[in-house]
């Protein structure tokens, strides 16, 4: 007989919002377990295909690249497709990505992550005319980019933040910061001295306590803090 693998999966239904326990409640599945290296978007695959078909939750490249399956894993952020279940206590625990509004299962509204991602103008801004090839950077100019292009806008690092639980509508949180940053690297923009005033603010950079769960949580093993103390130092840096 197949070893079995135990999930306890939060769900929630908006549409009987009136009755807390048909709302929301735990529902345990039990999946085979199936090839070396299983991941835990193939159970919740399974689960959806062969035992429950209203389980909700987002997925799409399975690769650990679009960063749409964030979830909250055994009490850790992280990204289902690239978590192998052999290294997970079972019964895993399976809730959506924290301080999210839930709209089903384990789908979360992520409006405003997104709105706060717009806020730092996630694009190159230059007054010089494009030329007719690319613009160029050195080598070297280019390395300042690595450990911030590579980000997916998971929100693992975000909804992780308790700064960002307790003051989210102000303090723009690590993934967008991590971003803001990406472009203040960036020789070929123009903008960093207006990127930088407009995170000259109490709450919107400075809520940042140092705490450095985002860092724990990222599944592509990156440093929001890092990031973040770099915006700080190109603020002291340029008043000194
Ligand atoms: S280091 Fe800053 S951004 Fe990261 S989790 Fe802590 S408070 Fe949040
Ligand atoms: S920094 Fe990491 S955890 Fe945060 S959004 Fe980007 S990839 Fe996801
Ligand atoms: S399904 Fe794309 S990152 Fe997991």
């Amino acid at each position: 007989m197949a070893e079995m693998i135990l999930l306890d999966i939060f769900r929630f239904d908006p549409e009987n919002q009136n009755d807390g326990e048909k709302s929301e409640r735990i529902q345990r599945y039990e999946v085979p377990m199936g090839k070396l290296g299983m991941k835990l978007l193939d159970a919740l695959n399974h689960i959806k295909w062969h035992i429950d078909s209203t389980l909700t939750f987002r997925r799409s490249c399975g690769e650990g690249v679009c960063g749409s399956d964030g979830m909250n894993i055994n009490g850790i952020n992280g990204l289902g497709c690239i978590t192998p279940i052999a290294g997970l206590a079972q019964p895993i625990r399976i809730y959506p990505l924290p301080n999210m509004p839930i709209i089903r299962d384990l789908v979360v509204d992520t409006t405003h992550f997104f709105d706060q991602y717009r806020q730092i103008k996630p694009w190159l801004r230059s007054d010089t005319p494009i030329p007719e090839h690319e613009r160029l950077q050195t080598p070297e100019q280019r390395e300042q980019l690595d450990g911030k292009y590579e980000c997916i806008l998971c929100a693992c690092c975000t909804t992780s933040c308790p700064s960002w639980w307790w003051n989210g509508d102000r303090f723009l949180g690590p993934a967008a910061l991590l971003q803001a940053d990406r472009w203040i690297s960036d020789s070929r923009d123009e903008a960093t001295g207006e990127r930088l005033d407009a995170l000259e603010d109490s709450f919107k950079l400075y809520r940042c306590h140092q705490i450095m769960n985002c860092v724990q949580a990222c599944p592509k093993e990156l440093n929001p803090t890092a990031a973040i103390n770099h915006i700080k130092r190109a603020l002291i840096t340029r008043k000194s």
